[in-house]
């Protein structure tokens, strides 16, 4: 067995509790103040130097010389009531570690500890990243480089990694370029003028408005857009109206666009605006339409994404290693891909005996501990290597 996979399975009972801990605290984004604490304590416990940024987030430092690779692992929780019975469940009502990311950051601290055992023979300087707030517009990942995450030592490279329901414990599944989308939120409020239902004619129907819009924003999306480029608008949420015989006067509707491609993202974004207000005025209504931009596309870069899957095979063997078909979700991972070469990689952690288990923002997310020794091995290993071939 590799060397970095020994130490990593040496130190999982260690992994475990720095998981169960955070997964018993969970915080919502940018309230992260005791897992913050909770990390620095970890990190003072390793002597490994580090220092708060974005408020809730910690960068450490490992190891010296001008060449630097950086780690990253997310914090936060999300609002969600877990329903998984552990003994170490969630002791917040309504907050829930339902997206890995406690898993994350005690795979990051397992890392930590490996890197800081070998830290004399490291070939440069391992920076590594605890970042608030993934799970909210506008993502910590914006702010932790706004606030100069990757400045002083600015790093080469970045990797981070996702644990991942639909693959196996020891599988790493790890795309080249597109991995995650753009998204965006879309809200409507759509005035339109109250009547009396029998009588249309005095006023102006919202619902039939809306109906029509949902209709010919599916066709826009599909029209604007090259057929060989994906995206998606989704309209997931519509209300309005309270009685059979009552016209209302406004109906609220919201809903997500997702893409892949910045250049269309921003044209159809000018288009939906612009066909919603004059398709609602065509009817003599009016229309708002707000759109929160959220983060950008996860694109791999090619080198890293390279580099990470030789990472990969070299601790997983060939068969470990797989093609990851890129998915609609985001990820504010995007953040650092615009600055340096980025690459993002999927932990299986779906137990050997099971053939499926509960997604991520389940109640009933249970991720496999088995899988944590291999995230710190990966996460460890690709410092290592990365700062070797690039001395
Ligand atoms: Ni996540």
């Amino acid at each position: 067995m590799n060397d970095i996979m020994q130490s990593a399975i040496e130190r999982t009972s260690q992994i475990i509790e720095d998981r169960r801990h955070i997964h018993r605290n969970p915080e919502l984004s940018f309230q992260e103040h005791e897992t913050c604490a909770y990390i620095s304590r970890r990190l003072e416990s390793m002597n490994i130097q580090h220092s708060i940024i974005a408020k809730t987030g910690i960068i450490a430092l490992i190891g010296s010389g001008e060449r630097c690779i950086a780690l990253r692992a997310d914090i936060d929780a999300l609002p969600i009531e877990e329903e998984t019975n552990l003994e170490f469940a969630s002791c917040k009502k309504g907050i829930m570690h339902a997206c890995g990311h406690d898993a994350h950051t005690a795979m990051l601290l397992g890392a930590a500890s490996i890197l800081k055992e070998r830290e004399q023979s490291l070939k440069g300087t391992v920076k590594l990243l605890f970042q608030p707030g993934e799970e909210k517009v506008p993502g910590g990942a914006s702010i932790m480089v706004a606030e100069g995450a990757l400045e002083n030592p600015k790093p080469d490279i970045i990797f981070g990694q996702h644990v991942y329901p639909d693959a196996p414990c020891g599988e790493v599944q790890i795309s080249i370029g597109p991995t995650m989308a753009s998204a965006d939120e879309l809200y409507w409020t759509i005035h339109g003028k109250g009547a009396h239902a029998a009588q249309p004619h005095q006023g102006i129907d919202p619902i039939l408005i809306a109906s029509e819009l949902i209709l010919h924003l599916q066709s826009l999306i599909t029209k604007s857009r090259n057929p060989l480029l994906p995206g998606v608008l989704g309209i997931t949420s519509i209300h309005g109206g309270s009685a059979t015989n009552i016209i209302p006067e406004m109906v609220e509707m919201k809903g997500t666009l997702r893409s892949f491609d910045p250049e269309w993202r921003e044209k159809v974004m000018i288009m939906i605006k612009e066909h919603s207000e004059q398709l609602c005025a065509m009817h003599g209504a009016t229309c708002e339409v707000t759109i929160l931009r959220g983060y950008p596309a996860v694109h791999n870069h090619e080198g890293a994404a390279t580099f990470a899957i030789n990472t990969a095979k070299g601790l997983f063997g060939e068969a470990g290693v797989t093609n990851f078909e890129p998915k609609m979700w985001g990820e504010d991972f995007a953040y650092y891909g615009q600055h340096i070469p980025a690459a993002f990689w999927m932990l299986g952690v779906r137990p050997h005996d099971q053939h499926s288990m509960p997604g991520l923002h389940n109640a009933k997310f249970t991720p496999d501990e088995q899988a944590l020794p291999y995230g710190a091995a990966m996460m460890s290993k690709i410092a290592i290597d990365w700062l070797e071939n690039n001395e």
